[in-house]
């Protein structure tokens, strides 16, 4: 890896804004072109700016397949506005026919921060998860679990395990000889919470999306990584036309696929697989399959791109069929971040950067107030130059969290750019908003209190 790489730290304070670096370097897609059905705020304003594999998630919303939502929240401190934002997304992948899972995180708090299983349960509930129904959240589309009570999570976290090592935690997390060992294990823990609702006990085969800010990216990367390692099948593009089929050997099935502990293969177990490939193949229309297990593949000459998500689909069911986990990797989309009201990073722990979901009209009032602006410092010169929306934090905010007028949004930057419209003012219009937000935010919550428990999955109340 090259000194001037990027490492994405999840659990640092720094936070690149670095947005077409990130892409570039960890090879996410852009969310430019591509085309939604009723974006949220978030999208059409090119927040939500890059993705992995969305597409698929797009296609089964498209056909009514089923298609997960999974994210996950850390018990511990106030949730604050910049909290708001993957629940707004989840809320969108919901309404668009996804079932929601939500990982309490409440091992990693505990470990990373100190934070108690019952305080994290307690904060959980009454902080998170009450806003999360406040916000607008189905509670019988979504369910609520812990880490520390599905035992599952954990389990799969620690097989998967077998398949990285220290090296790649260092290449993916910066880590040293000095890390602690529990951030070895959040990590595995996390892949677990990602992983497991393609269970069969959990929803089964399906994709399923990861909505996070970039700074959960090296997990994605983590769990996409693994979940490709156990696979038993691998497709690829073939040199001349169409797609190959061919397995991809290891411990897990070597018995299935007739490799013997000697060296030598069983054939009748080699034809087998390959006929069960043909099957499937089969089935899903192709019928000019070529079959040719002495040089280890399938090749299908009129597959195409198009047909690579179903083709994957159907050999994870074989895998599973055979006894293989099966597991897709998961697609997962990435937002900006909010700047923080005093102009640096938004952060829990500096409550003049943000305002938390609790925060009275006053204390709201009084942060917006004292934001930093993106005005000139004198009115003369804001009429003469114009002010910076890009900047200005009480127009980022509407544009962010409060205002949902696209036209109104316009109107109001190009006014603030032009020098008409002063920094003061600009504070005021973000005022007015937000108190409405707020008010009607606390509303939502006292009326979806008696909510919160339905949110829990059944292994979770
Ligand atoms: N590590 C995440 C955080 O710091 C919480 C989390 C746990 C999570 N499991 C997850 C996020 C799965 C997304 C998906 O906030």
């Amino acid at each position: 890896m090259a000194n001037d790489d990027l490492i994405i730290d999840p659990w640092g304070s720094a936070q690149s804004t670095d947005y077409d670096r990130i892409i570039e370097q960890f090879g996410l897609s852009s969310m430019e072109g591509v085309s939604l059905d009723s974006p949220s705020k978030l999208h059409r304003r090119g927040i939500v700016f890059a993705h992995r594999d969305v597409d698929q998630i797009l296609e089964a919303q498209r056909t009514g397949e089923a298609f997960g939502v999974l994210t996950g929240l850390m018990p511990s401190g106030q949730m604050h506005l910049g909290h708001s934002m993957v629940v707004e997304q989840v809320k969108w992948f919901q309404q668009h026919g996804g079932d929601v899972t939500i990982a309490v995180a409440d091992l990693e708090s505990q470990a990373t921060r100190g934070v108690s299983l019952e305080k994290g349960r307690r904060v959980a509930l009454e902080e998170y998860i009450a806003h999360y129904a406040a916000l607008g959240l189905d509670p019988d589309q979504t369910n609520v679990y812990f880490q520390s009570t599905r035992p599952v999570v954990q389990r799969l976290g620690f097989q998967l395990g077998k398949r990285t090592n220290l090296n790649e935690f260092e290449s993916i997390y910066g880590f040293s000889g000095e890390t602690n060992l529990a951030h070895v294990q959040a990590p595995l823990v996390q892949v677990g919470d990602i992983l497991h609702p393609q269970l069969d006990e959990f929803g089964g085969l399906r994709p399923v999306v990861v909505p996070v800010g970039v700074d959960q990216d090296p997990h994605l990367r983590l769990t996409r990584g693994l979940a490709a390692k156990t696979n038993w099948f691998n497709l690829r593009d073939a040199s001349s036309r169409g797609l190959l089929v061919s397995l991809s050997v290891h411990d897990e099935n070597a018995a299935v696929f007739g490799q013997l502990p000697n060296g030598r293969v069983d054939k009748a177990k080699v034809a087998a697989v390959f006929d069960a490939v043909v099957e499937a193949l089969t089935d899903l229309g192709f019928s000019d399959i070529m079959s040719s297990p002495k040089q280890g593949h399938v090749h299908v000459p009129s597959a195409t791109q198009r047909d690579k998500h179903g083709i994957r689909h159907a050999l994870l069911s074989l895998e599973r069929r055979l006894g293989g986990l099966g597991l897709m990797a998961p697609a997962s989309t990435y937002h900006h971040f909010a700047v923080g009201m005093t102009g640096d990073k938004m952060s829990s722990s500096q409550p003049k950067t943000t305002l938390f979901l609790r925060d009275d009209l006053a204390a709201v009032e009084k942060k917006i107030k004292r934001a930093f602006s993106g005005g000139q410092p004198t009115v003369e010169e804001h009429r003469r130059f114009g002010g910076n929306p890009d900047i200005d934090v009480a127009y980022q905010y509407m544009m962010y969290f409060f205002e949902e007028d696209d036209n109104y949004l316009a109107e109001i930057n190009a006014s603030f750019r032009a020098g008409k419209l002063l920094a003061g003012e600009m504070k005021q219009l973000c005022v007015e908003r937000a108190t409405e937000w707020m008010s009607n935010l606390h509303e939502m919550r006292d009326q979806t209190a008696h909510l919160v428990n339905d949110f829990l999955a059944e292994d979770s109340r």
